[in-house]
Order: structure tokens, then sequence, then C-alpha cells
């Protein structure tokens, strides 16, 4: 068996964890007996500065050609001035549209071996977090009508969802649900904002539809609350893109560090996107500093939802866990013990690779 993975590295750190993540897939393959292509693909400020384009065609059709989407990140302050259509960042929502992938699963786990990572009080965490949100990706306020008037002294940005839309981000969170913990809290602006009374009145249909899952409501200013209040509460979140990609942050420092988590962004006929939640990162860029596990983790998500590998996710996931077990850490999760060694990018990207060989033998 033979699979194409199109790699766009990106800015800043992006190059950094996508080699890494690449050595993961690649020692998988080599102990499954299955053979990977990689096909690199340019997007973001690396493709601005070689064709003036954020996503150059050339890039989408490489990205439709391959079974998988490997992502880093992008965007920089060497692009902050561009206008809006040019920027890096449109490159990423011109991919995520381009594919379709329009439902992104961003896992938040957290790692027994970083508890002390987590900065919420041991008795809120005690028993582990793992919930899981659902965000809406290619619709909403990111790809609304937007504008400004003449003069630049009003701007606007419209958040505008259709039934379809919602309907089908929902499908995917009640699937989710129901190979989870069969919770299912949409999060919703429903006393202030049309659009989010649209959401609440879809999946209250939706709700209706599947009674093997328990179906709650939230504000999205309460769960920001209730995130650090009380995060065992949640099992799978679904929401809009803009409020998933705010608590979806939010969600990722309480389980210790932006730097651990992965996502999965699906539901097009076009292949997945998997890339880290995190940013580009650019103060640390290039110096082996970034935490590649966010990424590599993303890969474990590629191996099980795009290649249907899920014992070879297990693998990756495994290793992960067993280098911290092994009080290996980067940076961003060193918590100062003396028993944990703070690795550079490189060097804990073969860490992992490393244990995925082992741990095939
Ligand atoms: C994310 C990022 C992106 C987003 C940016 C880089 C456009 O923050 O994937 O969460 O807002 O979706
Ligand atoms: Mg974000």
């Amino acid at each position: 068996m033979r699979y194409r993975i199109a790699t766009i590295p990106g800015d800043g750190i992006g190059p950094d964890v996508v080699a890494e993540a690449r050595k993961a897939l690649e020692a998988v393959a080599s102990v499954s007996g299955f053979e990977l292509e990689f096909a690199e693909a340019m997007m973001g400020g690396a493709a601005i500065d070689a064709t003036g384009e954020p996503l150059p065609e050339t890039s989408l059709e490489i990205c439709r050609r391959s079974d998988a989407v490997l992502l880093g990140a992008v965007g920089g302050p060497k692009w902050d001035g561009l206008p809006g259509d040019k920027r890096p960042e449109a490159g990423l929502l011109g991919l995520r549209a381009g594919l379709g992938a329009y439902a992104n699963l961003r896992p938040a786990r957290m790692f027994p071996e970083l508890a002390a990572s987590c900065p919420l009080r041991a008795d809120i965490v005690a028993g582990g977090l793992d919930m899981l949100i659902v965000r809406e990706l290619t619709g909403g306020i990111y790809f609304g009508q937007r504008g400004q008037d003449e003069g630049g002294d009003a701007a606007w940005d419209t958040e505008r969802y259709s039934r379809a839309e919602v309907e089908r981000l929902l499908a995917v969170a009640y699937g989710a649900a129901r190979a989870r913990g069969r919770r299912l809290c949409v999060v919703d602006k429903a006393n202030v904002l049309e659009s989010s009374r649209l959401w609440r009145r879809v999946a209250m249909e939706t709700a209706a539809l599947h009674p093997d899952v328990e179906t709650s409501f939230m504000y999205v200013d309460n769960c920001a609350m209730q995130l650090v209040r009380n995060p065992r509460q949640f099992d799978v979140i679904a929401t809009s893109n803009m409020f998933g990609d705010i608590l979806s942050d939010e969600a990722s420092m309480i389980t210790g560090s932006i730097g651990m988590l992965a996502s999965a962004s699906v539901g097009g006929s076009g292949p997945g996107i998997f890339e880290p939640i995190h940013g580009s990162a650019p103060d640390i860029a290039g110096r082996d500093a970034a935490n590649p596990l966010a990424t590599i983790l993303s890969a474990a998500m590629l191996l099980s939802y795009a290649l249907n590998r899920k014992e070879e996710a297990a693998l990756v996931e495994g290793a992960v866990a067993a280098v911290l077990a092994e009080g290996l850490r980067c940076a961003d999760i060193a918590s100062g013990a003396p028993a944990e060694r703070v690795l550079g990018t490189r060097a804990m990207g073969e860490a992992v690779a490393r244990k995925i060989r082992e741990a095939a033998r």
C-alpha cells in the first residue's frame, strides 16, 4: 500500500515541526510495511514571498491529489501589513474551503505526565481531562461578507450560517459523541445573535434524532468560564468557526500547553488537513526550540482519519506518551522537576520516532 501525503511546512516554526512529524510517519511506515510518498506544497508567507500568492493554485492541486495534508503553521509579523485577502492566513482559509474541510476536530486531552503543566488547581483536573471541540471551519464570520468604509473608519464582518452548514457539522459532532462519552454541548450566543438562534433551532431538532446522546446548550461566554471552573463536565463541544477558534485555544491551555494539541479538518470530498492548533511562533522559528508533539499527534490523527490506520495511530500516540513518561520534555511543557530532560525540536522528534520503532519490535 502506498499513500501520498502533501506537506505544507508554512512559516515560522511550521517547517521545524512538520519535519519531526514526518519522521514519525516514516517510522510508522517502515515498521508497518506501507509506503509513504511526500509532496511538499507552499502556502502562507513562504508562498507569498515566492509567488505573490498565499495559496498558489499548484499547491491546492498537490493537496487535491493527495490522501491527506500535513500542515505546520502560517503567518508572521513580516506579512502583517498586507491586505486581508493577501495575508498568509488567507492561504489557510483558502485551503480549508478549497478542500471542503468543514469539520475541525480538536481533541483537548491532558497527558497524566503533564499534570504539572496544567494551570488549574489539581483538584479541578483530578481524574484527567479529555474533551473534543468540533469546530465549524468553512463558514461563519471567517467567510462572510466583510468590508470597510472609505477612509477606513468603520469596518464590518458578517456571521452567516445556513441550515445545511449547521446540520452537516452537527452530524460529525454526534458521530464523535457516539464514539466517546455520548454527551454533546452545543455552544452559541443565542441570547444575542440571530445566526446563533439558527444554530440552536437546528441543534434542537437534531438532538431529537439522537436520543442516545445527551445534548446540552451553553452560551459561549459561560462556556469560556466553565472551561476553567469545571472542564471535566465537557465531552464533545460543537460550535461555530470563531467560537471554536477561541475556545480551543483556551481548552489547549488547560491541558498543559498549546504545544500539545492536534487537529483534523475533515468532511469534504477532498483529503483532510492535519495540523497543530498552535501558530507559527516566529520568535522561536528555526531555533530547534518548538515542541513538535502537537504536529506529531496531528500525524497520528492523519493515520487514523485519512488512512484508516487506527493501530498505527495508536502506535504514534503511545510513543508520545512513552517519551513523556521517560521525563522527556520540550521547554513549553517542562515543569522543572529533576527527573525531566528538556529537549529541542529535533531530539524530541527523534525520540518519538525511536519509540515507534522500538514499540513495533
Ligand atoms: C487556528 C488559527 C487560524 C484560525 C488562523 C491562523 C487563521 O488560529 O487554526 O486556530 O483562526 O482558524
Ligand atoms: Mg486559532
